[in-house]
């Protein structure tokens, strides 16, 4: 660096791309930190299960956090479906259950399990979609709350099976079913990823004049050390 330092006019020149430098490196940091240990909070759920029209099914679920439970933790298991903010089809808590879902869901759990299994009996095609378990507790730290992001998405096939069906009926139904599911997970994204997209724009707006500034002073110095000014 300190060859750099000693151009004419360069002084405040590098001392500028410096601060950049390292508000960039803070950026990226600050990211990485983040994703490790302040996140380490989640829940996981397979994400794509099949079932077959009439029969049941199970989505098993886990969840994980770093924060030391209350005296009266008070774990809530919800879910939720189509899209992350989509309607409340079970709440642990009160018990309620979805009219669509009337006695077709079981939760399969008990505080202060960390996984469990959500049973859907009598499995219809308007089942198919996208599941999204959401976990609430009490920490010492206060309440806390959060969901999967990505959910479970369910594809519920026929039960006809002796029946010969067209091959192109069935694909055109999978396809539609596919695209729904395609603008779901959109919905989840633009919600979730926004922050994300956030720091990954922030990060291309410092870095790029930085690196173009920089390739100018190499070029500049050699010029001007063939020249005998350095
Ligand atoms: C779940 O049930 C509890 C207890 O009735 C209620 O306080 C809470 O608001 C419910 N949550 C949702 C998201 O409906
Ligand atoms: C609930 O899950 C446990 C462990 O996965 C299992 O042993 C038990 O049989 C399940 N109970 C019901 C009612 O499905």
């Amino acid at each position: 660096m300190t060859p750099l330092v000693s151009f004419p006019g360069g002084n405040r020149v590098m001392a500028w791309i410096l601060l950049l430098l390292q508000s960039a490196a803070c950026l990226q940091t600050g990211n990485s930190a983040g994703s490790n240990k302040l996140n380490a909070f989640g829940v996981n759920q397979p994400a794509r299960l099949s079932g077959v029209q009439g029969s049941s099914m199970e989505i098993p679920f886990s969840f994980y956090f770093p924060w030391e439970l209350a005296e009266d933790p008070q774990m809530r298991i919800l879910w939720r479906w189509k899209i992350f903010h989509g309607d409340y089809i079970y709440n642990s808590s009160s018990g309620f259950i979805h009219e669509h879902f009337k006695n077709r869901l079981i939760l399969n759990w008990t505080q202060p399990q960390t996984s469990g299994v959500l049973r859907i009996l009598d499995l219809k095609t308007k089942d198919q979609t996208t599941y999204f378990c959401k976990i609430m507790l009490n920490t010492r730290e206060g309440k806390k709350s959060w969901q999967s992001i990505a959910g479970t998405q369910l594809i519920i096939s026929s039960a006809i099976r002796t029946t010969m069906q067209s091959p192109s009926i069935i694909t055109s139904a999978v396809t539609t079913a596919a695209r729904e599911n395609t603008e779901n997970r959109w919905h989840s994204y633009l919600v979730n990823l926004g922050a994300t997209v956030g720091v990954v724009v922030a990060k291309a707006v410092f870095i790029t004049p930085v690196c173009v500034l920089m390739v100018f002073l190499w070029r500049s110095k050699g010029k001007w050390s063939r020249t005998g000014l350095t």
